[in-house]
């Protein structure tokens, strides 16, 4: 079960991304928010990166208008490996090597059917598992405090 969620700047996106996951039948759940009304997208990240954190959900799905704020937010929860991408070489490598388990997106800085195929790509590859970028990982974990 994955996790979507937006602010404002995110909801168009979000939208569309809800109706490709429902062809793909892939579980979700919405978090918000609900309308293109201005929101704080702090709230957002921290909702969707708790319940992460907690294993609630296997991974979330963030956007906002560029995904920065997402990213800067989510990335504060421990546990959070949020991974800002706008091509697909990046979904590929924030999974293989960073066992990213959040995928921020921005609403108002790439087109809808890059963001489909970035959140296809991102959903599908696995993690590597290889020695050294699981050590890499436990070392970015180490930064937290
Ligand atoms: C909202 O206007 C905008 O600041 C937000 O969507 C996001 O881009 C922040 O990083």
């Amino acid at each position: 079960m994955i996790a979507i969620a937006s602010d404002h700047g995110g909801f168009a996106m979000k939208t569309q991304l809800i109706a490709h996951l429902k062809d793909r039948g892939v579980d979700f759940e919405d978090l918000g928010c609900y309308s293109e009304a201005s929101v704080d997208y702090p709230v957002y990240a921290e909702k969707a990166a708790r319940g992460v954190a907690a294993g609630t959900y296997d991974r979330a799905v963030l956007i906002c208008g560029t995904g920065i704020g997402m990213s800067m937010a989510a990335n504060k929860i421990p546990g959070i490996r949020a991974a800002l991408c706008a091509d697909c070489y990046s979904a590929e490598m924030t999974r293989a090597h960073n066992d990213s388990n959040v995928l921020c997106l921005g609403g108002r800085t790439i087109g809808i059917e890059l963001a489909k195929r970035i959140l296809d790509i991102w959903l599908e590859t696995p993690f590597s598992g290889l020695e050294k970028h699981a050590r890499r990982i436990g070392l970015i974990a180490g930064l937290e405090e």
